[in-house]
């Protein structure tokens, strides 16, 4: 049976999380899609470093066009990071056919409809479940699972470094600096830091939210972001002793087309299920006019459960090899750009 080939961009947190997936869920995968998977090249920045999870070293190469060019591989899977060179790479990928797998809210957030577009002309697949919410697939449950209700709000906590800070600034007293530093070396923030305590990483994924779900061109700008930076231990424990618990929502509603996206430092009251998330974890209500009320909560960041979204988007992509539809059933935010696909 013929591989499906990978090349992974990026062995870091996340990277190292796919690796394992696809190693220690080989039969299971290989039951569901028909075909094994193989990791057939990996870009990393230094080759010398030590690695957490044990690869061929003759896999590993700095230069990403080594994988982009290599005319055996299928699927790209990008968990580098960064945006305009990466958007470069991932643009050359699509125009050689290759599909594409991405946990990158920063790139998809901007670029996310020139991509798809891209990845439309082609007959290319671009899948980025994992770039919003880590192991929550929220993208799947807005796009598909409620393709046929009109989606009136979007809001929950999507950011789980803020929310480990703020969980443990309000259970243990705990200093600002001190678990910011804590949710770094647990891989949970982004390479700088400031994206997520300043707000910016849950903007992006509020735009991709807000896009997906009202059909609607939604860009970062339009996101009014505030962050936790300002929020002190004395906010948070007066806030506790008046009943409430300080959480970073982002809330995204749709009036009758009117869109308004925004993230804040919220109190919110100790009866809400919002009040009780805590740690890594996230949770993102959505609201339909149809369904009402539903709400998906687990764990928004860290390496194997953002992996998990990023192996099924793989499985995603080979069972759309198999029925010959990839490029077909892309997440395409706006009308439009669907049309179009539909045209090709
Ligand atoms: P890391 O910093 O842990 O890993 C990044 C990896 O990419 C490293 O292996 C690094 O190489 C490699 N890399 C980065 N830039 C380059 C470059 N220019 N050329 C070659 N290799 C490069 O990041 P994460 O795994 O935490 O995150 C990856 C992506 O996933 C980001 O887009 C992030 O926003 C997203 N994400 C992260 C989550 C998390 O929980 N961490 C959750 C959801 C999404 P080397 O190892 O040699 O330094
Ligand atoms: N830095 C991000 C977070 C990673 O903490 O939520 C997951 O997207």
């Amino acid at each position: 049976m013929k591989p499906i080939k990978v090349g992974l961009l990026g062995l870091g947190t996340v990277g190292t999380g796919v690796v394992r997936i696809i190693e220690g869920h080989q039969e299971d995968l290989q039951r569901q899609i028909g075909s094994p998977i193989e990791v057939a090249q990996i870009l990393v920045q230094n080759k010398s470093k030590s690695r957490d999870v044990a690869v061929d070293s003759d896999k590993l190469t700095e230069s990403p066009w080594d994988i982009i060019n290599n005319p055996e591989i299928d699927v790209i899977v990008e968990v580098m990071g960064g945006v305009e060179e990466t958007k470069e790479y991932l643009l050359s990928a699509l125009n050689q056919g290759k599909h594409i797998v991405t946990a990158n809210k920063d790139l998809m957030a901007i670029h996310g409809p020139e991509i798809l577009l891209k990845a439309a002309e082609n007959g290319c697949d671009v899948f980025y479940e994992a770039s919003v919410a880590g192991g929550i697939p929220i993208i799947r449950a807005l796009v598909e699972g409620f393709s046929s209700d009109r989606i009136t709000k979007i809001m929950g906590i999507v950011n789980g470094t803020t929310n480990y800070i703020l969980s443990k600034m309000s259970q243990e007293g705990a200093a600002y600096a001190e678990v910011l530093k804590e949710a770094q070396d647990l891989g949970y923030a982004e390479a700088d830091p400031t994206s997520d305590v300043e707000g910016l990483d849950a903007a992006r994924k509020m735009t991709i939210l807000s896009t997906l779900g009202f059909h609607a061109n939604v860009s970062l700008g339009d996101v009014n972001a505030k962050g936790i930076s300002e929020v002190s231990k004395e906010d948070i424990l007066y806030g506790k002793k008046l009943g409430y618990e300080v959480k970073l929502l982002g809330i995204a509603e749709n009036h009758d087309g009117h869109i308004a996206v925004s993230v804040q430092p919220t109190m919110v009251k100790n009866s809400h299920p919002l009040s009780s998330v805590n740690g890594v974890f996230n949770a993102v209500y959505i609201y339909g006019e149809a369904v009402g009320e539903t709400m998906f909560y687990g764990p928004g960041a860290g390496g194997l459960p953002t992996a998990t979204s990023i192996v099924a988007d793989l499985v995603a992509v080979v069972r759309n090899l198999k029925l010959g539809v990839n490029g077909r059933t892309a997440l395409a935010p706006y009308k439009e750009k669907k049309l179009k696909t539909d045209e090709q």
